[in-house]
């Protein structure tokens, strides 16, 4: 069956929506885009995601394609539509329509498109299992804080991962590991949870911010600083964070085992905790 799509406006099924190819998201990458999971049919951490959204737009200049309202029923209509019960929706805001030129004019509509995937979040196999994690050279550009759809370092790091057996790719900037190819990286040392502070470095991880929060409540420490990937080598437990995996522990770093080569008390404790506040 077709999925209902959504494109500037219209809800299509998704062999009908079609775009320009002059669609500046199409020939320059120029556009930013979130992912927000659906659990029980309800979208988690939503705020956060738009606030980002808000914030790399006005980085771009690029024009809100509709109002917040009008977005917030996009996706919900967009889960109703297609009967997503667990999943993601995927946005995406390009600048919009001109004739192919660096610079850009400032008066086109902008536009919007989103999609549907059904996606089995909470029992992923890998949760219980652990995943594996290769390093690469972090090789992208200075503005990592902006969600943009310009990803192709990341591609070709995730296709190094998928081909090595791995589940992510950490990349690394002078010896620190910066953050996922799709995820924000943790490592956990004597009882201490530690991450990179945000800068233009990485990207403001939505469940990041929440883990975080959750981690405090619960007193569990927080050390936010750079880590080497020695450290990593060497850590007790490592973790990732991204809207379509929640936290999924580590088990191996470069062919490296982690602590016990299982996943750890607390990823594994910090996973509970997280779905327990998305689905509350
Ligand atoms: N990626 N860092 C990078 C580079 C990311 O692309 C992502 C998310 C994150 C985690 O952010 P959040 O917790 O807000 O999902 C960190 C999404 C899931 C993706 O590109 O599919």
């Amino acid at each position: 069956m077709s999925r209902i799509v959504h494109l500037n406006g219209a809800y299509l099924p998704e062999q009908d929506a079609k775009v320009s190819i002059f669609d500046r998201g199409y020939v320059f990458a120029d556009g930013v885009y979130e992912v927000t999971a659906v659990i029980d049919g309800k979208l988690v951490d939503y705020a956060p995601h738009m606030e980002r959204l808000d914030r790399s737009l006005r980085e771009l200049e690029i024009a809100w394609p509709c109002s917040k309202d009008e977005l917030r029923e996009v996706h919900e209509e967009l889960a109703k539509r297609n009967n997503v019960v667990e999943g993601v929706i995927y946005m995406q805001v390009t600048r919009g329509v001109a004739e192919r030129d660096f610079a850009f004019p400032k008066d086109i509509p902008s536009a919007l498109m989103a999609f549907t995937q059904h996606k089995k979040l909470l029992d992923s196999p890998y949760a219980a299992s652990g995943v594996k994690v290769i390093s690469i050279p972090d090789i992208r550009w200075k503005r990592r804080d902006i969600k943009s759809i310009a990803l192709l370092p990341q591609c070709m790091g995730k296709q190094r991962a998928a081909e090595a057996g791995a589940f992510e790719a950490w990349m690394v900037e002078e010896g620190h590991v910066t953050e996922g190819t799709s995820s924000s990286a943790y490592i956990v040392k004597d009882g201490k949870v530690i991450t990179r502070p945000l800068s233009n470095a990485i990207l403001a991880g939505v469940t990041r911010r929440s883990l975080l929060r959750l981690a405090a409540e619960e007193r569990i420490e927080i050390e936010e600083r750079l880590f080497t990937l020695e450290e990593a080598h060497a850590a007790d437990e490592a973790f990732l964070t991204s809207a379509s995996t929640f936290v999924m522990p580590i088990v191996e770093i470069d062919g490296k085992s982690i602590g016990s080569g299982k996943p750890g008390p607390i990823a594994t404790a910090l996973r509970k905790i997280y779905l327990e506040a998305a689905r509350s």
